[in-house]
């Protein structure tokens, strides 16, 4: 016989009459330390101009980026992802690693201004190169141009030093090579940099939710997609592959991207490696969508937003990349 009631003696309704008892036996939350938000860098100078594609976001330019930052931090937002939006580029994405490129300067500001954000830092090529991928190109098999695994990972390193040595405190490689972890951890390991974590983008799939993103980054490929690196949404398996092996090359923390759309693929790898913490990324397009939903009051903005990070947290997610961060806080300071 079941150890449970049933009706009438058990009404699930009076679990849900009271908002204090609905809060009480709630088991999912979302909380201001769970959030981590990302930041464009431009170059210049006086300039925090609105992002078109993604409503209520910014790049800022150095100068301007003191004030984001104490912004950020009066909210109680604790963690930062910055990405490039550099001048010049070329073909191997050179200035990605200058001891005195854009990104490297703004971890000085940021380790200078707010001492108390933690500084992760984007490692990636696509932001850097004039053809926008995620790598160096070669001539592949197929006789297509395409991104050159390993002769980018040597690149990758020297990005990733330059910027932990310019005060990075975690970096997050987004570019889906194979043996990316591996390289990096023995790179930062070799020159003492054993105690900065990794936050590997695992599990990234070639989505075109990143559309606005690409906008806001100016990192659109220009010929091709990111098919031959990134992974097809139709996959479900070749995640747990990729989480696997990351963390056998030593990532600190998985992440999966994007993140509501693949909720599914969170849930997995979660099961998949309980004890890993792991990060969920809720791209540019699901942050456009709801908002430009929202501003044409066909959906309630606010309460969507909570929704999707509930539902990032529920699916298994410890942290979560959103651009929501800051106005999630400011409801969270609200309730
Ligand atoms: C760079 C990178 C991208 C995003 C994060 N890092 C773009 C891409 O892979 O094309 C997307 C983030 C977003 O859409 O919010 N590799
Ligand atoms: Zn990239």
């Amino acid at each position: 016989m079941s150890i449970y009631c049933s009706y009438p003696v058990s009404r699930f309704r009076r679990l849900r009459q009271h908002s204090g008892v609905r809060r009480l036996v709630a088991d999912v939350s979302v909380s201001v330390d769970d959030l981590i938000y990302p930041v464009f860098i431009v170059s210049g100078s006086g300039i925090a101009s609105d992002i078109p594609s993604m409503p209520g976001q910014k790049q800022v330019s150095l100068d301007r980026l003191p004030e984001l930052l104490h912004e950020i931090s009066g909210l109680g937002v604790s963690a930062i992802m910055l990405f490039g939006v550099p001048e010049s580029k070329d073909p191997d994405g050179s200035c990605s690693w200058q001891d005195d490129g854009l990104i490297q300067k703004a971890c000085h500001v940021v380790r200078n201004t707010t001492p108390e954000i933690l500084c992760i830092v984007d490692v990636c090529f696509c932001e850097y190169t004039d053809h926008g991928h995620c790598g160096v190109l070669y001539e592949n098999s197929q006789g297509n141009l395409d991104v050159d695994n390993d002769a980018t990972l040597q690149l990758l390193a020297k990005q990733a030093l330059s910027l932990v040595k310019a005060g990075a405190q975690m970096i997050a490689p987004s570019g889906m090579l194979d043996g990316m972890v591996k390289t990096l951890r023995t790179a930062l390991d070799d020159h003492g940099f054993q105690d900065i974590p990794i936050m590997s983008y695992s599990v990234k799939y070639a989505s075109k939710l990143y559309g606005p993103f690409r906008d806001a980054a100016q990192g659109s490929p220009q010929f091709g997609d990111r098919s031959t690196y990134q992974m097809n949404p139709a996959n479900t398996k070749m995640a747990l592959r990729e989480a696997r092996s990351d963390v056998a090359e030593g990532a600190d923390i998985i992440m999966v991207k994007p993140a509501g759309y693949y909720l599914d693929i969170v849930k997995s790898v979660r099961n998949d490696l309980p004890s890993i913490p792991m990060a969920a990324y809720q791209v540019s397009g699901e942050y456009s969508m709801i908002k430009a939903a929202g501003q044409a009051g066909w959906i309630d903005e606010q309460a969507m937003m909570v929704e999707s990070l509930v539902a990032i947290k529920r699916a298994g997610a410890d942290c979560i990349i959103t651009y929501f961060a800051l106005d999630m806080a400011r409801y969270l300071k609200s309730v």
